[in-house]
């Protein structure tokens, strides 16, 4: 499988310094509570958060979207959930794609159930022309072309997570 590069290291470290920098102007002082979606926004949640001066409490939660291979079943299941009380703070969910859409906007109306003050999604990348249902990201890192990619956290069949940088196969 030839894996071809999309985005460089390089790219991508000033792009996210760029959203950290406008997350801290937007957020001013204020504290805020990080929600990093397992498996594929490890990599941004950590480059991201470690960017930011802000006060953080940092979360991550496990759902789970993918039927078969590469496309998004619409179904969404909470395979590990949030312990942490997000009452009144100002929530920010990271992730690392948002390609129907399905995903983001089940977490995020899951997550609004619980009454946070107020809430915000922040995606490294975006598939806009796939989106199926409407949400959309108040930090985006990059909109992408309709590939499938992986590498900086997103896998193909749970691989290719720990390439430094966001390749794509043709499919
Ligand atoms: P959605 O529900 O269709 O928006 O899918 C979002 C989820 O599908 C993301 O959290 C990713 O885990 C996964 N995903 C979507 N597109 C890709 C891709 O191109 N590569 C790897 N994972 C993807
Ligand atoms: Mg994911």
């Amino acid at each position: 499988m030839e894996i071809k590069e999309l985005i460089g290291k390089q790219e991508l470290d000033e792009r996210i310094k760029n959203l950290a920098m406008q997350i801290e102007k937007d957020y001013d002082k204020k504290e805020i509570v990080v929600i990093g979606i397992l498996t594929g926004a490890v990599y941004f949640t950590t480059a991201l958060t470690n960017k930011i001066k802000n006060n953080i409490e940092l979360y991550f939660m496990k759902v789970s979207s993918y039927g078969v291979e590469t496309d998004s079943s619409g179904k969404v299941t909470i395979e590990i959930d949030l312990k942490a009380d997000i009452k009144g703070k100002d929530v920010l969910i990271v992730e690392d794609i948002v390609d129907t859409g399905y995903t983001l906007k089940y977490i995020k109306e899951y997550l609004s159930k619980k009454e946070p003050k107020s809430i915000k999604c922040a995606v490294l990348l975006d598939k806009k022309e796939r989106r199926k249902v409407k949400i959309d990201a108040d930090y985006t890192g990059f909109e992408i072309p309709n590939k499938f990619v992986m590498g900086y956290g997103l896998d193909y069949k749970e691989k290719y997570r720990n390439l430094p940088y966001v390749g794509y196969i043709e499919i």
